[in-house]
This record gives structure tokens, C-alpha cells and sequence, in this order.
């Protein structure tokens, strides 16, 4: 790893059934075949106390979340993730994939659910520590056939259709003013088309940051 400093952050967003942890996983695979130094977590989870508040998050049967009250735990378990196990990571320049992270709270909280953007910009980063991904892919696809692909049941994927489309509007919104870092891919491409796609930019960032592949 001649060259490397730090580690890189790849992040996976999208709607729901859009098709990140499909992606996300065959990246990590992809990583590990190239005998890359790498690990794959899931935000909110990974952590113990992350697993635990996202069992509370995803509860269908706690409907009655206020708004304020999901931010700051999908933040809570974001910190905890970022302090266990994301900085100590990219101190050791592995290359950690990360399913879901800060954008979601963007699209679901602030923009699909109203909340004030700066204030929850800034514990956002305050609960990330401030690190940014380095790259990010977009899954984009339409919520309707999305729906197709699975029928939710947790607390989340009950929203309305009409929330699950602010939230697709947000990511497209956020990927319009930071075109460098996310990549919007056509979530309607079959598994192993996206898959080249993610590992053609996944592989240019390594090797830029002076990973051998
Ligand atoms: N590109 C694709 N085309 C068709 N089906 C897909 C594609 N990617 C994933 N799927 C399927 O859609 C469902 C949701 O995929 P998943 O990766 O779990 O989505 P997410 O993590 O975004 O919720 C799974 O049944 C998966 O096999
Ligand atoms: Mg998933």
C-alpha cells in the first residue's frame, strides 16, 4: 500500500429496494478478491449499541416517532459507528463501504421530513465527526419500481409513497450540488451492469489514493 495516507469512505444511498446493499456487498466482495484491506458496515448498525437503535428505528409498531426524536437517534448510532469503528478504519488505510450514511439524514429527515436543514446539517456532522465520504453512488430509481422489488414492513418502508418520493427528489437535489463525489447510477441496470459500474469508480479513487489493484 505504497503511498496510501488514509483510508477512503464509499458510501451507497438510495430509496428503499433501490438496490445499495446489493451493490454495496458485491463491492466488499470485490475488495476482499483483490485482497484490498477493507470492511463493510450498515448505518445506523454495525455497532452493538447501533444494532440496538436500529431495532427501535425500523419497529413498525413505533409509529408514533416523533420526527426530532428518529433524527437524533439515526445520529446517535451514526456516532457511535463513525467513533468504534469508521475513524479507527481509516487510521489504519482500510477502505471502508459503507451502506447508507449523513446523506440519508439529508433526504430523509431534513428534506422529505421539513426538519431545519442547518441545525441538523451541523450535528450531522457533529455526529460523523466531520468526515466526508470520499465517493458515494446514488442508486436512483423510481419509487414505483422500487415498491416492485419488495414489500416493506418495517417502520420506514410503512411511509407513504408520497414520502419515499421526496426522498428519491432529496438524493437527486444533493447529487446536483455535489456532483464530484456522488455518482448516480440508473437503478434499473441489472445487478452486474451497475456492479462494473461501481467498481469502475471505485477503482480510480484506489488508485488515485495509492491503493494497487
Ligand atoms: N439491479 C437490480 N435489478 C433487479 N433487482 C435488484 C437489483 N438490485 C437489487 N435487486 C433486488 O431488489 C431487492 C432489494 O435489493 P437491496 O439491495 O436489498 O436494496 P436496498 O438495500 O436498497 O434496500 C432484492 O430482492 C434484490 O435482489
Ligand atoms: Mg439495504
Amino acid at each position: 500500500m505504497y503511498g496510501v495516507k488514509r483510508g477512503v469512505l464509499i458510501t451507497f444511498e438510495g430509496v428503499e429496494c433501490s438496490g445499495k446493499s446489493t451493490q454495496a456487498k458485491a463491492l466488499a466482495r470485490w475488495l476482499a478478491e483483490k485482497d484490498l484491506p477493507h470492511i463493510f458496515v450498515r448505518d445506523p448498525g454495525t455497532t452493538q449499541i447501533g444494532e440496538n437503535i436500529r431495532k427501535i428505528l425500523l419497529n413498525p409498531r413505533l409509529g408514533n416517532m416523533h420526527a426530532k426524536c428518529e433524527v437524533l437517534l439515526f445520529l446517535a448510532a451514526r456516532s457511535q459507528l463513525t467513533y468504534e469503528k469508521l475513524l479507527p478504519a481509516i487510521r489504519e488505510k482500510q477502505i471502508v463501504v459503507c451502506d447508507r450514511f449523513a446523506d440519508s439524514t439529508y433526504a430523509y429527515q431534513t428534506y422529505a421530513r421539513n426538519l431545519p436543514a442547518r441545525l441538523v446539517a451541523v450535528f450531522n456532522r457533529f455526529a460523523a465527526a466531520g468526515i466526508k465520504p470520499d465517493l458515494t453512488f446514488l442508486v436512483d430509481i423510481d419509487v414505483a419500481a422500487a415498491q416492485k422489488r419488495g414489500v416493506g414492513g418495517d417502520r420506514m418502508e410503512a411511509e407513504k409513497t408520497e414520502y419515499h418520493e421526496r426522498v428519491r427528489d432529496g438524493y437527486l437535489k444533493l447529487a446536483h450540488r455535489a456532483k464530484k463525489r456522488i455518482r448516480v447510477l440508473d437503478g434499473t441496470l441489472p445487478v452486474e451492469a451497475l456492479h462494473q459500474q461501481v467498481v469502475a469508480a471505485a477503482g480510480d479513487l484506489l488508485l488515485r489514493k495509492g491503493y494497487r489493484l
